[in-house]
């Protein structure tokens, strides 16, 4: 199985088009060491042929187009065959009504993330006429193979695992709240390494830790690197617990918490306030610590 990461940047991606913050600054400037990054989505395949992707991120057109082994092979035809989402997040969604050119797909999803797409009157966009979208339901520890919209398997196999989060932001308030509102995924091919995606977590406790230990590959919430991080720069009131994602500094953060893991580490989900995105002590101190920092194009597998 081949595993690359498409986009490596939280919501708003890095740029982010309304922030002057030091990092997206940089990154505008051409500051050395600072690189730009769309947001959050992994391409997985095990036949060179067929791909899934792990959420469909609203920069899926860019992503598409700077991947050669995503583009056609024939005049109407793409690779992606299914689309596997974490969560009703619109950084992982919204790119879904980017792929409505009548191309059939099979979407994967648990039980509540369908109950808030269903909600979506565009959702009707993929369902233009009756193959073009196989709906599949996401069940929390069971592994399913991923298949294409005809039913036939793609040589990765997907397992969801509970992770803490919250309902989109979008759907708080609106509907009850349910462990399958976000979902960490086991991926695996037929054989050779795994790959744990948990690129949204609201705190590391021993299941998390455990079910991350047994994985060859680990890709994190890297969303930010302080809890109030965002307050500090006067851009929001919210720190990293009330947006469900544990930050990477202090003694409950994933590095602390996570300290020892085997196997690789890499952060992604970065939000672009987080300093690890260039060239500073924060950087080199994940590092240090055996972290990778998640890039558009990375493999996660080769
Ligand atoms: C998140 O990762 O928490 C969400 O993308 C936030 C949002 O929807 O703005
Ligand atoms: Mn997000
Ligand atoms: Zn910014």
């Amino acid at each position: 199985m081949r595993a690359t990461i498409l986009g490596s940047a939280a919501g708003g991606a890095f740029p982010q088009w309304n922030c002057g913050c030091p990092g997206c600054s940089n990154v505008r400037a051409g500051a050395p060491g600072w690189t730009a990054r769309t947001q959050d989505s992994l391409a997985l395949g095990a036949d060179g042929e067929r791909f899934v992707l792990v959420n469909a991120s609203p920069d899926i057109l860019v992503q598409i187009a700077r991947t050669s082994w995503l583009h056609p092979r024939s005049p109407r035809h793409s690779p992606i065959a299914a689309i596997v989402l974490t969560n009703g997040d619109l950084d992982h969604v919204l790119g879904l009504f980017s792929l409505r050119e009548s191309w059939p797909l099979a979407i994967y999803a648990t039980a509540s993330v369908w109950r808030g797409l269903e909600e979506s009157l565009f959702l009707r966009t993929l369902r233009r006429f009756p193959e073009q979208l196989a709906a599949r339901r996401l069940v929390l520890g069971e592994e399913v193979e991923l298949a294409d919209a005809k039913g036939s398997p793609l040589g990765v196999h997907a397992r969801p695992f509970a992770l803490p989060g919250k309902l989109p932001v979008h759907l708080v308030g609106h509907g009850a709240a349910s462990p399958e509102d976000n979902v960490g995924l086991g991926l695996r091919g037929e054989r050779g390494p795994r790959i744990a995606y948990a690129a949204a977590c609201a705190t590391v406790d021993e299941a998390v830790r455990k079910e991350l230990a047994s994985h060859d590959v680990v890709l994190f919430d890297g969303t930010f690197y302080r809890e109030d991080e965002l307050v500090r720069l006067g851009l929001s009131r919210s720190v990293a617990k009330d947006m469900a994602h544990v930050p990477i500094d202090g003694p409950t953060g994933s590095l602390a918490q996570l300290e020892g893991l085997p196997g690789r580490r890499i952060y992604t989900h970065v939000n672009n306030t987080n300093p690890i995105l260039g060239p500073t002590e924060e950087r080199r101190r994940v590092e240090a610590a055996g972290w990778e920092v998640a890039c558009d194009g990375m493999a996660a597998l080769a």
